[in-house]
C-alpha cells in the first residue's frame, strides 16, 4: 500500500517535472540559437556563409551541442532552438514546413535532436523549440501551390484561399497570407485544431521539450491557441511583433499563463536607446508600467533586444557600452531574459536576413568566451541567478523605476538596483543619486560592477559615481555574500 502511494507519487513528480510550467520557466535565461547559422557538425570554421543568399549555412543539432558549453558559461540554462521540422529547399531558418512529422534533415536527425535536448538537461538547462500554426511553406506562389506535397495537411481544403493581409483589419491578419508562397493554415477548423494538438503533445514528448515559442500568433486565430498549449504542456511564448501595448499584452490570456515576446517594450527601449532624448526615456519608463497594468503577469514574457528579424543594436549604433547596457537591460528588467546569438560578439547585421550571421565567422574569431561582452553577459546571469536563488520573491517582483533622465534610467527590481545608461563610452564622470531605492537606512551597499562600496543615507538613497558608459548594479552587501562577486 504504502509502497504503490510512494509509486505513483514519483510517476506524479516525474510527470509534472517534465513539463516544465510557466513559474518553472520564470528564473531561467535564454539564449537564443538560429540552427542554421550557430555551428556546424564538422566543426568547420571557415564554411562560407552569405546571408544574403537565404541558403542553408551548415549549422546542426550536433553542432549545437558539441558547442553547448560556449552557452552555458555565459550563465544560460535555456536555449531556444529554429523550428525542426521538414522545410522547402529554402527555409534554412525552419519557418517554411511542408511536413509536421518529418524533421529537418539538414538539421540532423532524430536521435541528434534527443542527444541534444539529452545534452541540455545533463546541464540543467531547458530546451525551447520555435513551432509554427500559422502557415506551411512552399517554393511555388498562390495559384501553383502543389498541397499534396503537405502533411498531414494534404489538401487545399485545410487552408484559407489567397488574399493579401491588410494589418488594420484583424481578421484579414488571421486569414490572409503573410506571404504568397505562404498558404495560411485554417486555424479556426476543428480538424486542424485537432491534428495541431496530437502532433504537439507528441512533439513535445517525443524530444522531451520544455518550452515552445509559437511564431506569428497575431495572424493566427486566437481561439485556436489555448487547445493548442494545453496539449503542448509546456510554457508557451507567443511571438508578435506590435509596438501597442493594448493589443499585444492581452495576448497573454490565451497562451494558457504563458507570455508574448515582448515587442512593445523593445519597440521603446530601441527608442531610447539608439535614439536617445529625454522624451524617449520618460515614454519607456511609461511603458515600463504599461507593460505592468495590461499584463497578466510581466514576469512571464521575454525580454529581447535583439533577434533574428530585427537590426542588431551596434548595425544602428557601435558604441561597444551602449551594447553591454542593452545586454543589462534585456537580463535584469522583468521578464524572462533572451540573448540571441552573436549579441555577445558584438555582430552588427542589419534587417533580415543581415543579422542572420554565422557565428562560426565572427570577426574576432569563432565562438571567442574572451570578448567583452561575453564576459558581461556571464557576469550579468550571475547576478541575476544569484538573485533568482537568494530571494524568493525576485521572479515575481514588478520593476519599478526609480528616477530617469535624458541618458540614464534607474530601476529596482526586488533586490538589485541598477542604472543604465545610454550615453556610450564618451559619458563623462559624475555621480547619480537613486531616490526611493528602498535600501535600509546607512547599509553597506556595493555597485557590482566597479566593486565600489557605499552607504545608503537615512532616506535609504545612495550617490553612486557614474561615467564612461558603465553601467551600475546594486546590492546590499550582506545579501552578496558567498557570491564571489567583488570578493564577497
Ligand atoms: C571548411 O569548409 C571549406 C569550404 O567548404 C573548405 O574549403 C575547407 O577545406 C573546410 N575546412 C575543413 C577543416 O574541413
Ligand atoms: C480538397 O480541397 C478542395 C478545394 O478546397 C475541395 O474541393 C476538395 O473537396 C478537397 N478534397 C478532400 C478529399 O478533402
Ligand atoms: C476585414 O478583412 C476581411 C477578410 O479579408 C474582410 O472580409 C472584411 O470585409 C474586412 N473588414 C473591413 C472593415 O475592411
Ligand atoms: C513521436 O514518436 C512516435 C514513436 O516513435 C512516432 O510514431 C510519432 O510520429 C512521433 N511524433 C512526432 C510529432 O514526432
Ligand atoms: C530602432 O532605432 C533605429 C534608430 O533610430 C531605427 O532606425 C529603427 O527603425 C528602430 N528599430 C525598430 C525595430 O524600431
Ligand atoms: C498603471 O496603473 C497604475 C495603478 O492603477 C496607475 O497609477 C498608472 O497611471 C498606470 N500607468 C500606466 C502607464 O498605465
Ligand atoms: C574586434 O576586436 C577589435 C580589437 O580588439 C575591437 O576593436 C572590435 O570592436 C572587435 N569587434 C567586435 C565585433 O567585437
Ligand atoms: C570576466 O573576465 C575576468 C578576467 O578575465 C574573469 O576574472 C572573470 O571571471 C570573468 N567573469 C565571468 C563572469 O566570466
Ligand atoms: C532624477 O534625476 C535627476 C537628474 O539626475 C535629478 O535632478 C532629479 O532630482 C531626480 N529626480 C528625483 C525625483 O529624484
Ligand atoms: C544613520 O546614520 C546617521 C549618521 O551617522 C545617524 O544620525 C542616524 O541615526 C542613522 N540612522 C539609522 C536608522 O541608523
Amino acid at each position: 500500500m504504502h509502497l504503490c502511494l510512494a509509486f505513483w507519487g514519483l510517476l506524479a513528480h516525474l510527470s509534472t517535472s517534465l513539463a516544465r510550467t510557466p513559474d518553472e520557466w520564470r528564473g531561467r535565461s535564454t539564449y537564443q540559437v538560429i540552427t542554421d547559422r550557430f555551428a556546424r557538425s564538422d566543426g568547420n570554421v571557415t564554411a562560407p556563409c552569405d546571408v544574403t543568399k537565404n541558403e542553408y549555412c551548415g549549422g546542426t543539432w550536433k553542432g549545437i551541442e558539441q558547442k553547448l558549453d560556449y552557452i552555458y558559461n555565459m550563465g544560460f540554462n535555456a536555449i531556444w532552438i529554429s523550428p525542426i521540422t521538414k522545410n522547402t529547399p529554402t527555409g534554412y531558418h525552419g519557418y517554411y514546413q511542408t511536413d509536421l512529422y518529418t524533421l529537418n534533415e539538414n538539421f540532423g536527425t532524430e536521435k541528434d535532436l534527443k542527444d541534444l535536448s539529452d545534452a541540455l538537461h545533463e546541464r540543467d538547462m531547458y530546451l525551447m523549440v520555435d513551432v509554427v500554426t500559422n502557415h506551411f511553406g512552399s517554393v511555388e506562389s498562390d495559384p501553383n501551390i502543389d498541397y499534396s506535397q503537405y502533411y498531414p495537411f494534404n489538401n487545399a481544403s485545410y487552408f484559407h484561399p489567397y488574399c493579401e493581409i491588410d494589418y488594420d483589419n484583424q481578421t484579414s491578419a488571421e486569414i490572409c497570407w503573410l506571404y504568397s508562397n505562404l498558404p495560411d493554415v485554417r486555424t479556426e477548423d476543428q480538424n486542424v485544431v485537432n491534428a495541431y494538438s496530437t502532433w504537439i503533445s507528441q512533439l513535445v514528448a517525443n524530444y522531451s521539450i520544455d518550452g515552445i515559442r509559437i511564431d506569428s500568433v497575431k495572424d493566427v486565430d486566437k481561439a485556436s491557441m489555448p487547445p493548442f498549449c494545453e496539449a503542448a504542456g509546456v510554457y508557451c511564448l507567443g511571438e508578435l511583433s506590435n509596438n501597442d501595448p493594448s493589443y499585444s499584452y492581452p495576448y497573454q490570456s490565451v497562451l494558457n499563463g504563458g507570455g508574448i515576446i515582448n515587442y512593445p517594450l523593445y519597440f521603446s527601449f530601441n527608442e531610447t536607446f539608439v535614439y536617445k532624448g529625454f522624451s524617449s526615456t520618460e515614454k519607456l519608463a511609461y511603458n515600463i508600467y504599461l507593460d505592468r497594468n495590461n499584463s497578466i503577469d510581466s514576469n512571464l514574457h521575454g525580454t529581447f533586444t535583439e533577434n533574428h528579424d530585427n537590426p542588431r543594436i551596434p548595425f544602428h549604433n557601435p558604441d561597444i557600452a551602449l551594447a553591454a547596457n542593452a545586454i543589462a537591460w534585456t537580463i535584469l528588467t522583468d521578464g524572462i531574459p533572451i540573448i540571441y546569438q552573436g549579441q555577445e560578439q558584438h555582430l552588427a547585421g542589419g534587417d533580415d536576413p543581415g543579422c542572420r550571421e554565422a557565428m562560426w565567422l565572427a570577426e574576432n574569431g569563432s565562438y571567442d568566451d574572451t570578448t567583452l561582452l561575453y564576459n558581461t553577459t556571464a557576469y550579468l546571469n550571475q547576478i541575476r541567478t544569484w538573485a533568482v536563488q537568494h530571494s524568493e520573491g525576485y521572479t515575481h517582483y514588478e520593476n519599478v523605476v526609480l528616477n530617469y533622465s535624458e541618458d540614464q534610467i534607474a530601476i529596482r527590481k526586488d533586490v538589485v538596483r541598477f542604472i543604465l545608461t545610454f550615453a556610450g563610452v564618451d559619458q563623462p564622470q559624475g555621480t547619480y543619486t537613486t531616490v526611493d531605492a528602498g535600501f535600509p537606512p546607512n547599509s553597506s551597499v556595493v555597485d557590482l560592477i566597479s566593486c565600489k562600496t557605499y552607504t545608503s543615507n537615512g532616506a535609504g538613497e545612495v550617490t553612486a559615481d557614474i561615467g564612461g558608459g558603465a553601467m551600475v548594479i546594486m546590492m546590499q552587501a550582506d545579501f552578496i555574500q558567498g557570491s564571489e562577486m567583488c570578493g564577497y
